[in-house]
């Protein structure tokens, strides 16, 4: 079974117990030692707004924008096919 789940921070939150520790909570979805960040957040930093990118362990795909670049597809175009 696969799952596509759709992250569009790329950064950490930080939260504080109530001793006064401070953690980074990896919000962008691809750190190895979640929930924690593991600052692989870092690979998503040149992200293009209004994009989508698929992430393996060492690459990424730039899959669509909205109309953005040259011969790239509408997001919302293919958020549909994935719903079929
Ligand atoms: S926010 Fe995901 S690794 Fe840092």
């Amino acid at each position: 079974m696969s799952r596509l789940v759709l992250h569009d921070r790329n950064r950490p939150y930080t939260i504080e117990s109530s001793s006064g520790e401070k953690f980074a909570v990896c919000a962008c979805g691809l750190s190895k030692n979640k929930p924690l960040c593991d600052g692989s957040h870092k690979r998503t930093l040149d992200e293009v707004s209004n994009s989508m990118y698929v992430y393996d362990e060492n690459s990424r795909v730039k899959l669509a924008s909205d109309g953005q670049g040259k011969g790239a597809s509408p997001i919302s175009t293919l958020l549909a096919d994935f719903e079929k």
